[in-house]
């Protein structure tokens, strides 16, 4: 026996070594279907790796403290050897991240990829979807900005809207009166530590829940009912390694283009990946004339924009906020077609989907604006910003709550016994 193959027989007789390697990858059959759209999961599983790496090396130097934070961003991009690129990468990779698993969940969409048997896969990814909220969140406090301070102001603000125990909540959650060293310090403990441990944990369950019932493809058919009467391979299965391991390494290639492009040629994105007031230090005195999150939250913000206050409260418009984000979760149930795929669905959630799709796009374009950008409608005092915000909200929901209607009576067609490519 060779040394190499001496050594794994070792660790075989301690640790399922080859067993995992052929359950998860070389005997891990997966429809030979997979397109385009099957990138996005291996690269978000990348963007997770570069996030965790580039994190580390930046807490190398970051300072979590009021006084310090906004300088020690600074010594990072000017005076740490390569600190420009490693905070590059970083505030890149937030955003990338986010343009992953949009498209990542979009697939599902496409795909019906959230229902039966898929429903936990679905669920693990839409915590992960919140956490990663959460982890972009915490983590645009840290550079200490006046977009961070804020945002941060703005957002913890919304607690306080809560009937009877918002004050002390938004209290209770910066840790001090205003946005202060306290909540910065909190929100690096969880930005560092506490999400990375969730989010990884999340997408393991996410990954082990896919790897039990199988994946999904373009088609949307089970593959596990053609089975190979010899082997009880599936006749539309490829093992995953090496047929799938060299495709997604040519997404990865073609994604690190992207990356690198952006990294060193246009690292704010006109505004988008980095916002420009937050080159200016957190000024606690001075409200700056707009604030916007970034790109990834401005659908919901837009959200949270159009409802309007009652009895001077804020929270209808966060409950709303929050339910566009909480509906995904129902998904697997709210759709009651007879087939996965679009390539089969009929008119009625070809249409609703294309017009989920624009209100979402639209929203998120609401959301980077301020409210009075196109002016007053008429001689009223609502804002045409406003009007359109409520109608892509309203637009928004109904393709949620309608549904389980349109899904129902929908002309749809046969899906095929076998995949089609
Ligand atoms: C850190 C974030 C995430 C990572 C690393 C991740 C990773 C993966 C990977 C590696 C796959 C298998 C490859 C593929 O089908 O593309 C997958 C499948 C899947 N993911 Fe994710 N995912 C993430 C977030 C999400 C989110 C936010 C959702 C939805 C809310 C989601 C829903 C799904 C579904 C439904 C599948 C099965 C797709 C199919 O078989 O057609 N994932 N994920």
């Amino acid at each position: 026996m060779s040394k190499p193959a001496a050594l794994i027989q070792w660790i075989d007789e301690r640790f399922p070594l080859t067993a995992n390697w052929k359950a998860h990858l070389s005997e891990y059959y997966a429809p030979k279907n997979f397109n385009f759209w099957y990138y996005f999961g291996s690269l978000a599983l990348l963007v997770l790796v570069i996030q965790v790496l580039s994190g580390i090396f930046l807490t190398m130097h970051y300072k979590p403290d009021a006084a310090l934070a906004f300088g020690s961003v600074e010594y990072i991009m000017r005076d740490v050897p390569w600190g420009w690129l490693v905070r590059y990468i970083h505030s890149t990779g937030a955003s990338m991240f986010f343009i992953v698993v949009y498209l990542h969940m979009l697939r599902g969409l496409l795909y019906g990829s959230y229902r039966k048997p898929r429903e936990l896969i679905w669920i693990f990814g839409m915590l992960i979807y919140l956490c990663l909220m959460a982890e972009a969140f915490f983590g645009y406090l840290l550079p200490w900005g006046q977009m961070s301070y804020w945002g941060a102001q703005v957002i913890v603000n919304l607690f306080a809207a809560v009937p009877f125990v918002g004050e002390d909540l938004s209290v209770w959650i910066r840790g001090d009166y205003v946005v202060g060293d306290a909540t910065l310090n909190r929100f690096f403990a969880f930005h560092v530590i506490a999400i990375p441990l969730v989010l990884i944990g999340l997408v393991a369950a996410h990954i082990i829940a896919l790897h039990e019932v199988g994946s999904n493809n373009p088609d949307g058919i089970d593959i596990k009912k053609k089975k190979d009467p010899k082997t009880g391979i599936p006749l539309d299965g490829i093992p995953f390694h090496p047929y799938y391991t060299v495709k997604d390494i040519v997404g990865v290639v073609v994604f690190l283009m992207v990356f690198t492009i952006v990294v060193f040629f246009m690292p704010e994105v006109g505004g988008y990946f980095l916002e420009y007031n937050n080159f200016i230090p957190a000024d606690p005195m001075k409200t700056p004339p707009h604030i916007a999150p970034v790109w990834y939250f401005t659908p919901y913000y837009a959200m949270l924009r159009a409802v309007p206050a009652m009895f001077g409260s804020q929270f209808p418009g966060v409950i709303v906020m929050g339910a566009g984000v909480v509906i995904f979760f129902l998904l697997p149930w709210l759709d009651r077609g007879k087939v996965r795929s679009i390539r089969y669905r009929g008119p009625l959630f070809r249409g609703w989907l294309y017009v989920f799709i624009v209100s979402f796009v639209i929203l998120g374009w609401l959301g980077v604006k301020p409210t009075d950008f196109l002016g007053k409608v008429g001689s009223t005092d609502l804002e045409w910003a406003t009007l359109l915000a409520r109608i892509f909200t309203i637009v928004y929901f109904l393709f949620f709550l309608l549904m389980p209607f349109y899904t129902a009576i929908d002309r749809e067609q046969p899906e095929p016994d076998r995949v089609t490519g």
